[in-house]
């Protein structure tokens, strides 16, 4: 049986790769949702709607497992999600959390990096109020980035002065770790950790999600897979030339590392 992910596009396959090296003889299924994408400019209920379409298509597969590996997604349908199917549902929570552990001696404040539709959730108001007791957390949506990113623009002059233009209402100094709360965002540390200070530690959920799912596997007697990290692509769109750009965003990924 496959370990399924699910994104609105290109962004999963961040979280899908962290996977792929914690869990190498596992085989996996990657999904994305073409169609619609980019799902944190749209209201709640189409993305709803459209989350729950997709995954009628994947849950038809052989799988074990279903990582929602979408910050917005997750936000919005996680929970109805899991009334639904009785297989294991993993989902995205933006690294807030260790992003404060992470502060606490320096006293420094805490940027999250999401889409508006992210932000704007009860699931993550509720994440910031109940942790960030002392007031340290701020945010800005960053859309244009998905788009970035859909279009395989990872680097150079245009995503610089994006940056740029985004980062220049904070006091960089004041900060000492930005959250990337959005799966297409980690496309983006290396060029981030050019523009950031130096002192700024960049963090993202795609750790914490893997060792979620690793646990569930392993407390169902699951984990132990005998594949060697095939990936099934599939889209909603089904459109062969996004899954030749998938396979280039995966091995963008893998020559990172
Ligand atoms: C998007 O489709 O807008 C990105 C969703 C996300 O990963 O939060």
């Amino acid at each position: 049986m496959k370990i399924a992910f699910f994104d609105s596009g290109l962004g999963g396959i961040t979280v899908l790769n962290e996977a792929m090296k914690r869990m190498p003889h596992e085989d996996y299924i990657y999904f994305a949702d073409t169609a619609h994408v980019p799902y944190g400019i749209k209201s709640k209920d189409e993305v709803l709607a459209f989350v729950k379409q997709s995954v009628d298509t994947i849950i038809q597969e052989d799988i074990k497992a279903l990582v929602i590996a979408c910050n917005t997604a997750t936000s919005i349908a996680i929970a109805e999600l899991r009334k639904m199917y009785a297989i294991p549902i993993i989902g995205m929570e933006p690294a807030v959390k260790p992003a404060l552990e992470m502060n606490r001696s320096s006293g420094k404040r805490v940027l999250v990096f999401a889409t508006q539709l992210t932000l704007q959730q009860a699931k993550y108001r509720e994440l910031v109020s109940r942790i960030d007791d002392m007031g340290m957390v701020d945010s800005v949506p960053l859309p244009e980035l998905v788009e970035f990113c859909e279009n395989l623009l990872m680097d150079g002059p245009q995503i610089m002065d994006y940056f740029n233009q985004k980062l220049a209402p904070f006091d960089l100094t004041a900060y000492g770790t930005v959250v990337l709360g959005c799966t297409h965002y980690p496309f983006y540390s290396r060029i981030l950790s050019r523009i950031l200070p130096s002192h700024i530690h960049i963090v993202d959920g795609s750790k914490g999600t893997v060792n979620h799912l690793m646990q569930v596997l392993q407390d169902s007697e699951q984990l132990q897979g005998t594949g060697d990290a095939q990936v099934k692509w599939m889209c909603s769109s089904s459109d062969a030339a996004y899954i030749a750009k998938m396979r280039k965003a995966l091995a963008v990924l893998q020559a990172a590392q």
